[in-house]
């Protein structure tokens, strides 16, 4: 499958399609999220945030599982290729970098601190709630991926394994974008496009084991960016066009997570994309699906901006 590659040869930069200015600041993107009027949109009411929040983590609840529910019993070590092992090596570095996420997400939404305005703190403490729900998720998915790999022979030791993987933990993690609007819009890309890769390895896994386990990890992922959706759109309903500079900022500079920092990440995420024909461009398509849903509204004086902004999403996948 050369979709992957093709379209990462053909397409103009995301940046260049949105019409963005981006600079390099200590060797990062950074970029200018272009308020026009120098004002950042004002955070969620916290009982809107709170109205969203609780019901995922009680999805999350419903649909607990743990690393013992795998049946490792009925593992076939002998039925992965060698394309799924180097992707399961690959999303365990993936999923193991929780630590840096979660401290990332921490220090974005700070929920400690006397001298912090309460409105805000009421909010990251309702937005907290979910944080811990989602890590413990990550946290397993990390974990099932690490007793995989050692079960089916994929690495042979558990000290060298837990060496290899602290190599890539131990970098740190920061993604440029600090207003939450961008941090929700960053994590409802990378979620949606998670899941989607899971699925898509699906397709080309036959040992049992390894299918049960990305079946629950493209559930959790999937619950994982519905939260997020959510969050996004209620800036969407509130704020209409005003939205836009702060997603087609984020559209125009996604990176996946450890982009930046995994040994050898070009050409591996290309050859595991390749291998399961995967393309992190096709969560651009939940985004498109949420900005037009709200782009056109009667009332909104620049929902001109709103269509613009959907039509050169639309070109990007
Ligand atoms: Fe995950
Ligand atoms: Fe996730």
């Amino acid at each position: 499958m050369r979709l992957a590659r093709v379209r990462l040869k053909n397409l103009p930069a995301p940046a260049v399609v949105l019409g963005m200015r981006t600079r390099i600041m200590d060797g990062r993107a950074r970029h200018d999220s272009g308020q026009q009027d120098g004002t950042p949109l004002a955070p969620l009411d916290p009982a809107v945030v709170r109205r969203s929040v609780l019901p995922a983590v009680q999805r999350g609840a419903d649909q607990m599982w743990s690393v013992d529910d795998l049946g490792w019993a009925d593992l076939e070590a002998g039925r992965l290729t060698d394309l799924a092992r180097s992707v399961v090596r690959y999303i365990t570095y993936i999923e193991d970098h929780l630590p840096g996420y979660l401290d990332w997400l921490l220090r974005t939404f700070p929920a400690t601190g006397a001298e912090r305005d309460v409105a805000v703190f009421c909010a990251n403490r309702e937005y907290f709630r979910f944080f811990v729900a989602w890590a413990y998720d990550e946290e397993r998915h990390a974990s099932a991926l690490t007793r995989y790999q050692l079960a089916a022979g994929i690495s042979a030791n558990e000290d060298a394994l837990s060496l290899e993987l602290a190599a890539e933990g131990i970098k740190p993690f920061a993604l440029p974008y600090d207003h939450p609007l961008q941090a929700f819009t960053y994590t409802l890309i990378q979620e949606k496009a998670t899941q989607l890769f899971y699925q898509r390895f699906l397709g080309v896994v036959e040992e049992p084991v390894l299918r049960n386990l990305l079946r629950l990890m493209a559930r959790d992922e999937a619950r994982h960016f519905a939260l997020y959706a959510r969050l996004v759109s209620s800036y969407l309903a509130r704020d209409g066009a005003r939205t836009v500079p702060y997603l087609r900022d984020v559209v125009g500079t996604f990176r996946m997570p450890l982009a930046n920092t995994l040994a050898g990440y070009r050409r591996w995420s290309l050859q595991v994309a390749d291998g399961i024909g995967y393309d992190h461009t096709e969560a651009y398509a939940a985004l498109t699906r949420m900005v037009a849903e709200f782009a056109g509204r009667p009332g909104d004086a620049d929902s001109g901006g709103m269509l613009e902004f959907v039509a050169k999403l639309r070109s990007l996948a």
